[in-house]
């Protein structure tokens, strides 16, 4: 049989035999057959060779002394990184115990005694081709995993810049939202912090009533612009001192129907929701309020939250015809007006954070 040039390529065999002779005579025939061929005497000088790395297949003797064959193989096979190391039992031909205790044990073939040459050859090169194949799948997934955990990162780090975009577009949105608020109230009151006291109550209301955080911030945000149709009111009127004629009252509640369509019709969800807020803020909840003069739970929820936040706060500052209520006395007037002007569950969401409304009112109060 023509034998295949001997090179160094083809791989690392052990031969392990406690017998010297067949050891050598294994190792020669392998290594004139282009293999590198490490040799041991016994299944503890085995385990090392493995253990260092140093071989591709084993020819391993069932029974030698000290530590056999397949006490040996179940030693490689209980290191994971060895479970797939190609292992050749070399057993006497009527030790079949031998040979399925073997196969138990996990080897993947096996040799009767005396080892015939060809058969050895045939085997470690059957088996070689199943090693150098295993090991290029290795290499391929370790390559995998390697692409697959840098796209993760690559992945990781566009969502975090994402991310960072968006809080970017959220902040300058809320901002100029702010911004605006704050145009219309240089024109009706310079001193005053009423959008920042306002907006502030009516996130804490929203948050009672069980709406979500996100909702809630929403509204906080959306409902500074409650009074934006102000813009459009004459100095005339906005400024005036005193009490405002039935005429000029009725062009004052124009407001709420121009800040509505001022803010309407955008598709962003932050201005539809501002939209109706500064439509349905000065709507009563007995239905004596205005534009529409809607009842009850007809009035969309976010106006009623404005109507009762624009209310107390009102109530607590000072006006150029009125002097501040304390907070009991504002709290007494919604009481009052509970299920007439506003929304009874929304007053005692009101009346349930007290505290924290008190607290606002303190950080944000107007200048003198
Ligand atoms: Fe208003
Ligand atoms: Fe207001």
């Amino acid at each position: 049989m023509t034998r295949p040039a001997a090179t160094a390529s083809q791989g690392r065999v052990l031969i392990v035999d406690d017998d010297s002779t067949t050891r050598v005579m294994l190792g020669s025939l392998l290594r004139h057959n282009g293999y590198i061929v490490r040799l041991a005497g016994s299944g503890e000088e085995a385990l090392k060779y493995v253990t260092d790395g140093e071989v591709d297949v084993v020819v391993l003797d069932v029974v030698m002394p000290g530590m056999g064959g397949l006490e040996a193989c179940r030693r490689i096979r209980q290191n994971a990184q060895f479970g797939h190391l190609p292992i050749i039992f070399v057993t006497a031909k009527e030790d079949r115990e031998a040979r399925i205790e073997g196969k138990r044990v996990g080897a993947d073939d096996y040799l009767i005694k005396p080892v015939d040459s060809e058969e050895l050859l045939a085997r470690v090169g059957n088996l070689m081709l199943v090693r150098k194949y295993y090991t290029h799948l290795e290499r391929e997934r370790e390559d995998l995993k390697r692409t697959v955990e840098e796209q993760t990162d690559l992945i990781g780090m566009a969502m975090a810049e994402i991310s960072k975009a968006n809080q970017a577009v959220r902040n300058f949105n809320d901002q100029l939202i702010y911004r605006l608020s704050k145009a219309v109230e240089f024109r009706d009151d310079e001193t005053g912090n009423h959008v920042q006291r306002m907006s502030r109550y009516c996130g804490i209301i929203a948050v009672r009533t069980g709406m979500s955080s996100e909702m809630s911030d929403a509204i906080r945000i959306a409902s500074a612009l409650h009074d934006i149709g102000k813009i459009a009111m004459p100095d005339a009127i906005l400024r005036k001192p005193g009490g405002l004629s039935e005429e000029e009252m009725s062009i004052m509640r124009r407001h709420a129907d121009i800040g509505y369509k001022l803010l309407s019709g955008s598709g962003s969800h932050m201005l539809e929701l501002a939209a109706t807020i500064a439509w349905t803020h000065h709507e009563r909840f007995d239905g004596t309020g205005y534009p529409l003069g809607l009842t009850g739970e007809d009035i969309p929820v976010v106006g009623r939250i404005a109507a009762v936040a624009d209310v107390f706060d009102a109530l607590t500052s000072k006006r150029v015809y009125k002097s501040a209520y304390t907070v009991v006395a504002a709290v007494k007037v919604l009481r009052q007006e509970r299920g007439q002007h506003f929304d009874p569950a929304l007053v005692d969401a009101l009346l349930l954070n007290v505290d924290e409304i008190a607290a606002i009112m303190v950080a944000h109060q107007d200048r003198e």
